[in-house]
Parts: C-alpha cells; structure tokens; sequence
C-alpha cells in the first residue's frame, strides 16, 4: 500500500502545498506541489478566513491535480509574533537504577510542566541535553547506570486563538486532521547541514510578513523567536518613499532592489511608473537601496538581538544561514555579514532530495521541512504498530533523539 504524507505552509505571502510518497526508507517522493497567493494573513496570522480558505483550496487541489492523491493527515506550518521560545529544565529519580524510556518520557514531561499561560498552546518541547547524576552533556541517555536523570528542554508555544484559526481554515478547505509545526524549525529541517546544527547555527527565515529566528547549538535548538517585520515592509516603504503603486513598488523591489548601497554603482538608472497617470520617472538605482538598507538594517538587528538572547552568540561556528523570499534581494548577504559579523549564506530545500525544480528556492524550505516532518510521522506511526507493548514507547522516545540531535 502507498503511504502518502502532506505538508502545507501559509505563509503571508502564499500558500505552498506538497504531497508526497514515503518510500521504504521513509524518505518523501514529491508526487505533487501547488501553489496559490494568500492575502489572508497578515504578519503571519490568519487575518481573513475567506481569503485563507480560498488560497488553501486553490493550493491543495492543484497538489492533487498532479499527485492523483488526496490530502491526508498534514503537516501545517505556524508563525506570527505571537510565537514564544522559552528554556525548562526537569528532573526525576530513575526507577531500577537504568535510564529506561519511561524514566526519558517522565523527566520531559517534569521539563515541560512549566506555568503556560491557558490561552497558550505547547507547539514542541524539544530536548536540549540530558545528565545522568553528575554526568552532563548526554544526548541519549537510555540504557545509562545512575539514580537522577535531569532534562533540559526548549519549548516552543503558541497562542491557542491564531493556532484555532489557522487549523479552522484548513477543516474549512477540507483538509484533513493537522499538525502545527513552527515554521522556523520545519525551515532548518530543509536547509540546515547536521554539522551546522552541531557547530552552532542561526537560521534566520525572512518573509513576507515575519522574520522567523531559531538558533541551534551541539544539535539542539537553543532560542525560537518571530520578528514581525517581512518583505511586505520593503514594499510599502518603496510605494511610500517613491509615490509609486504596491504593485510596481514590488516589482520594483523584485527587479532591481537592493539591500545596502554598498554593491551599487551611482550611475545605475531605474524607471519608476507614475500614480494616476503621471509620465514614469528615471530615478538612481542607489536610491532604491536608500530606502531598503535601514528597514533590512532593523530585520537583521532585530534578528541579532534574538541571537544575542539565545545566550550561544559567540558559539555559533556556522554563522547565519537566510531563508525565506526576501533573502533572495540583491546584497542581502553582504549586509548581513556586516551586522552579524558572521559568516551568511543562503539556504535552499535541500531536504527532501527531490524537491521539484520550480520549487528550489529559499520560500520554500518551510513547506520542505513540513514535509519531512510529516514523513517522520508518518515512519514512527508505522513503527508504533510493531514492536510489542512497549514499542510505541521506545519508537516515541527514539524519535526524539533522532529528530534533535
Ligand atoms: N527576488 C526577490 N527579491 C526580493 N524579494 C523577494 C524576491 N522574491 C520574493 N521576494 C519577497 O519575499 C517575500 C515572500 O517570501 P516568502 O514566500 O518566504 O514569504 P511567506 O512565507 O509567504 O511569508 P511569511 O513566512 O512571512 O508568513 C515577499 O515580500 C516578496 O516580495
Ligand atoms: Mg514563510
């Protein structure tokens, strides 16, 4: 029988849907993509039901027109500045002197029962390291001699209002049962190399609508955070600053935008349409970057405080990895280089192996990453009907350290 799995991510600017086979490695095959424009969100949550809904559908059935599948259970990516990181730490006494999967689960949850407000939802609690009595710095602890386990663990929430409404707009395009996953983290899962993970890396995932920020360290996550600045805001500074329309202010953008003066010559000349008729105007291209270099400035500063917050700054080996639509602007990496000093790169959906062509861009990595989520589930969900009484157990507990570490 196929086993399909599906991933959606809404994002401000667009909806991208995916369908995929689970083949025997558990790895997914793309059979189908769709793609829609969204104007039902605004910096990152559901604004616009109707608007929502319709992008969902559009996108889905698209995505089935070219897979001949249905949606299933789906994988669905959640952002907005309502999101929240915060670092718990739990401990437990181990029954029968070995950490057993029970004593892992018991100390996870003793991690996570920190005070979460009611009107906010737990997205993930992902484990950071473990220690067994006096013995810091485990990453699997099973098996392992010792009578205290401790856990530390990094939580991710969300508020249970923006969560509600995204999941009504996917009941309302028919779609199946969801899962929420913070899109920053589907977005690593695509484009980040394991030895990023393990040097220390920020994956900073720049939108329409939200910057999305997580940093990892030793293969953890260490810091989640949302800027709600995005793209979006590069194009109403442009229609602003030269009296032009959003359209063309975006095209503007797309064209000949450019993210610090510095890779600029004076003598490059652009052509901005009129409003209301007016003859269209040349103007210095360096003019263009006058008005994007202080708002990518304030994105990437706020970016860095978040950095700076993770308490890993000065371990991050990997430096800044940029995705999302608007890391795509001209000069982006060499500003960011500038005001991280660190080493930048762009990131692309290298996971899953065979992400369609017109799908190779960083806007895309977080529907990627959604979907490799959503081939994990569906491998554990597989291994849970094996493996005896205890074997959901072990395979729950094994999922962890696999998908962390
Ligand atoms: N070549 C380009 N140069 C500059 N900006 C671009 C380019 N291509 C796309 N963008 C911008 O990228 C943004 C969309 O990026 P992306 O698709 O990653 O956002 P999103 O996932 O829809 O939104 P969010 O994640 O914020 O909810 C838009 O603001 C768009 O103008
Ligand atoms: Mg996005």
């Amino acid at each position: 029988m196929r086993t399909i799995c599906s991933a959606l991510d809404v994002g401000t600017s667009k909806v991208c849907a995916l369908l995929a086979e689970c083949g025997e490695d558990h790895a997914p095959t793309i059979l189908g993509y769709g793609l829609a424009p969204c104007t039902g969100l605004r910096k990152g949550v559901v604004v616009n039901i109707e608007a929502t809904v319709e992008a969902i559908r559009a996108a889905t059935a698209e995505a089935e027109r070219g897979a001949g599948v249905h949606f299933g259970p789906t994988v669905v990516g959640v952002a907005g500045a309502h999101i929240r990181g915060l670092n718990s730490h739990g401990i437990v006494a181990v029954r029968g002197g070995e950490v057993g999967t029970r004593d892992v689960e018991r100390v996870i949850e003793a991690a996570r029962a920190v005070a979460i407000p009611l009107d906010r939802q737990v997205l993930h609690a992902l484990p950071q390291q473990f220690a067994v009595d006096d013995q810091e710095g485990v990453r699997d602890p099973l098996g392992m001699a010792g009578v205290r386990l401790e856990a530390r663990i990094h939580i991710v929430t969300a508020a249970q209002s923006y969560g509600q409404n995204l999941m009504k707009c996917c009941e309302r395009a028919n779609l199946p049962p969801v899962e929420l996953m913070y899109e920053a983290l589907a977005s690593a899962d695509a484009a980040l190399f394991p030895e990023e993970r393990e040097l220390g890396v920020a994956l900073i995932d720049i939108g329409g609508g939200t910057t999305d920020i997580i940093v990892f360290l030793n293969g953890a996550v260490m810091h989640t955070a949302v800027v709600p600045i995005g793209g979006n805001h590069l194009t109403s500074d442009i229609a602003a600053g030269l009296r032009t329309p959003l359209a063309e202010a975006e095209r503007l953008k797309i064209n000949h935008g450019i993210a610090t003066n510095l890779i600029v010559g004076r003598d490059e000349i652009v052509q901005v349409p009129g409003v209301g008729g007016r003859d269209p105007r040349a103007i210095g291209r360096h003019l263009l970057g006058e008005i994007i270099e202080p708002r990518m400035e304030e994105i990437f500063s706020m970016a860095q405080r978040e950095i700076v917050r993770s308490g890993v700054a000065d371990s991050l080996g990997s430096g800044v990895v940029l995705v999302g639509g608007t890391s795509l602007l001209e000069g982006t990496q060499e500003l960011a280089e500038r005001i991280f000093n660190l080493p930048v790169r762009r990131g692309l959906p290298l996971n899953p192996r065979d992400m369609p062509e017109p799908l190779m861009k960083p806007m895309y990595t977080t529907a990627a990453g959604l979907l490799m989520r959503a081939a994990r589930q569906k491998a554990s969900a597989h291994s849970n009907g094996r493996g005896g009484r205890w074997g959901w157990l072990r395979t729950r507990v094994g999922d962890w350290m696999r998908e962390f570490f």
